[in-house]
């Protein structure tokens, strides 16, 4: 009797519990993984079809009878988005989401510092935390294989394991912020003409050497929770949903948990997302209101068609709850987590991350005759010229573009930086705007202005480039040419005629031509820096930041000395484009050209002072499989002021069964000198720095035979080798 009285006991107390503590998947201290099971057999098939496609631009349904949220998805890499109405792209007019926008993508990689990196994610994802959304669309690592991608300031550069190293720390601090990082665009997406449909045809090597590594990284160091499918095909089919990059790849291959968004628009066939590997499908073709019958968010291709194919017992469940157990895992992780922190957003906290990120991106990359920094108490008046000292950047350039809290333009950070002392005039010198163009010679009319002012002036300021209208650096447009437009070449060949103290400042995300290198004494290439833009800037030019950005891809002389354009595998045809080059981009391309230079080199980057490396040494020169070798310089400053100079460090492969390129970048170090001050570097090397991907064996091999280890501080300034065997 007695031994039932207790039984009876415990069995009502168990149901007390259970009824009174949460059902497991609203218990925020339960693993995620049985949370994800109990929600799953919890919701019927209809909430489990709703929740795997858009309700509207930018979200998609959760299940309001268990309690689960929305997510909520919001661009950009660079900044949180303006509030679009629920159906458009058009803004919804809000007057609470001005943000702080932050430098493009390109200006963080020319950091080369992954500190800054870190900086960025927590800015960005506390302004996205504040904003309530939970999954932020970037970062994007796509490779930068020609200088004519419209998008390319919004990815890390050329080379893929600065882009493994710069993405990491980004996405993992915008997760500790409680949002999932989406990183795209997923894969080969490296240009923008015909980017919905065109077939990317690349061999195996350069898209496991050179276009997969950055998403590689991003997945197993970074633990991204999203990755966002691209426009393109690969082997025939839409990258959305793709076999081969999504199931096999990313999924099976890198062990990928999270969601596979499409991008908006990037879905194609109802039967190839649902096995494709395809988690949400956002953007189809509608704009839910009148593109299509009403609702036409239902008609998505994993909306109705597919909840119809499995009420008829066409299909199972089996992919609807793989999809389903990925996103309910994205919400216990963000929206749903215990410990999800509070965000902030529009701080000036925020807003000198940005400025920081700029002034350590900034690349000085031409200063003869130390024209900068401007010794503020030497001149008495300066000439700015150039359309791009006023332009608002944080506009433009597609879906990236930002509304912002405020935007400092280089002029206002020179005038502000100048104060009283010096008198700062202003004549733009070109104009971008074609009505006004066509107003006859009103370009030659603005450029005389300059060209006469010019001659009066203690130092002239040009600040051009290109600014993120259509086919100047724009998503949706690729560029045509190399050059910059609207006359800007004659203007400044004329301007620093008129005055050999010119400085050219150049605005963009992408290389440009420059004619008139030889003439002009000193060149900066300032990026698109967003919110801080001028105070960064000014900073630099007055010397009150030493710069210290290098740059993250090649600067061609001329567009054929780019490979995409010299082998003709660019912008393809109607239907294909292919990747000749193969892992021969950027500068493994250019260390291949016998009779041509690069303008400025993937890694340059100059200083107001300099560094002096010793040789190279280090501490075995015979290695084993499973050994490290230590490769170790001594840089020292020898200049009068401090400065940051970013080590370089390359392998050579001197004997190789397959061709690799003559050297690639396996390690890099910005480090910090006093004037005078010497620091040792230590590069520990390791077998994965020696391998390439053999693709008749599918798999990453290192050869044993001779390397070498080159130290640079670009990769064309080698300063030490250290040569070295594998056994
Ligand atoms: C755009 C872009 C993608 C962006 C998405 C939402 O077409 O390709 O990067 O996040 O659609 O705006």
């Amino acid at each position: 009797m007695k031994k039932k009285a207790i039984y009876a006991s415990l069995l009502l107390a168990c149901t007390v519990t259970s009824l009174a503590r949460n059902p497991i998947y609203l218990d925020p201290d339960q693993p995620i993984e049985q949370r994800v099971e109990d929600a799953l057999r919890r919701m019927t098939v209809e909430e489990k079809v709703a929740m795997i496609h858009a309700q509207s631009k930018f979200s998609s349904a959760g299940v309001p009878r268990l309690g689960i949220p929305e997510n909520w998805m919001t661009d950009g890499p660079h900044g949180i988005r303006a509030e679009v109405l629920w159906d458009e792209w058009n803004e919804a007019k809000w007057t609470n989401d001005s943000c702080i926008a932050f430098p493009a993508l390109t200006a963080l990689a020319a950091t080369w510092s992954p500190d800054m990196s870190a900086l960025y994610g927590k800015s960005i994802g506390e302004e996205a935390r504040y904003r309530n959304k939970n999954v932020l669309l970037g970062p994007g690592v796509n490779i930068y294989r020609t200088p004519l991608n419209g998008r390319n300031f919004e990815y890390m550069g050329e080379d893929p394991y600065l882009a493994s190293k710069m993405v990491v720390p980004y996405i993992r601090e915008v997760q500790k912020c409680g949002i999932a990082a989406c990183v795209k665009h997923f894969a080969l997406n490296n240009q923008e003409v015909r980017r919905e449909n065109i077939n990317v045809k690349v061999d195996d090597r350069a898209l496991h050497e050179i276009y997969l590594p950055a998403f590689k990284a991003a997945v197993q160091d970074g633990g991204a929770w999203a990755i966002m499918g691209a426009y393109n095909q690969y082997k025939g089919q839409h990258c959305c949903h793709n076999q081969y990059l999504l199931n096999e790849i990313l999924k099976r291959d890198w062990g990928f948990d999270g969601v596979v968004i499409s991008d908006w628009g990037g879905v194609h066939k109802t039967n190839e997302a649902i096995r494709n590997g395809l988690d949400m499908e956002f953007g189809s073709w509608t704009n839910g209101l009148n593109w299509s019958a009403s609702n036409a968010y239902a008609n998505y291709y994993l909306a109705s068609p597919y909840l119809k194919m499995i009420t008829e017992g066409k299909i199972d469940t089996q992919e609807l709850d793989e999809k389903v157990r990925r996103i309910l895992r994205l919400v216990f992780r963000t929206t749903m987590s215990k410990n999800r922190p509070y965000g902030s957003f529009g701080t000036m906290e925020h807003a000198l991350a940005g400025r920081k990120i700029a002034q350590e991106g900034i690349v000085l990359l031409k200063n003869r005759s130390s024209l900068l920094p401007i010794d503020i108490s030497k001149v008495k008046n300066i000439l700015v010229v150039g359309e791009n000292a006023v332009k608002k950047m944080t506009v433009g350039g597609g879906s990236s573009a930002l509304k912002t809290k405020y935007e400092i333009s280089p002029l206002t950070g020179i005038e502000t930086y100048a104060r009283q002392q010096v008198s700062v005039r202003y004549l733009s010198g070109y104009t971008s705007v074609s009505s006004m163009n066509q107003k006859e010679n009103i370009g030659e009319q603005l450029r005389e202005e300059a060209v006469s002012a010019a001659k009066e002036a203690d130092i002239v300021l040009f600040i051009g480039g290109l600014n993120k209208n259509n086919g100047q650096d724009c998503e949706g447009h690729d560029r045509t040419s190399l050059g910059l437009p609207y006359g800007q070449d004659t203007l400044i060949s004329q301007l620093t005629a008129a005055n050999p103290n010119t400085v050219v400042v150049i605005i963009s995300g992408n290389a440009v031509a420059m004619p008139w290198v030889n003439n002009v004494p000193s060149i900066v290439e300032a990026w698109y820096c967003g919110t801080e833009t001028g105070n960064a800037l000014a900073s630099v030019l007055f010397g009150e930041v030493n710069p210290s950005g290098k740059l993250p891809f090649t600067f061609p002389v001329l567009i054929d000395d780019n490979a995409a354009s010299a082998l003709g595998g660019y912008p393809g045809n109607k239907t294909d484009v292919e990747y000749k080059e193969g892992i021969f981009v950027g500068y493994r391309w250019a260390d291949r050209q016998k009779n041509t230079k690069p303008l400025f080199p993937f890694g340059h980057g100059l200083s107001y002072t300099n560094f002096q490396y010793s040789k190279a040494i280090a501490d075995k020169s015979v290695m084993h499989v499973n050994d490290t070798i230590n490769v170790t310089v001594k840089v020292k400053n020898t200049g009068k002021r401090e400065g940051q100079e970013v080590v370089q460090l390359y392998i050579r492969d001197n004997e190789s069964s397959l061709p690799r390129p003559f050297k690639e970048l396996k390690g890099f170090k910005k480090i910090s000198l006093s004037p005078g001050e010497e620091k040792t570097v230590v590069f520990p090397v390791t077998l994965d720095a020696l391998s390439f991907y053999d693709d008749q064996k599918h798999m990453w091999v290192a050869e044993p035979g001779r390397f070498e280890a080159l130290i640079g501080s670009s990769s064309m300034d080698i300063r030490g080798r250290f040569a070295f065997e594998l056994k």
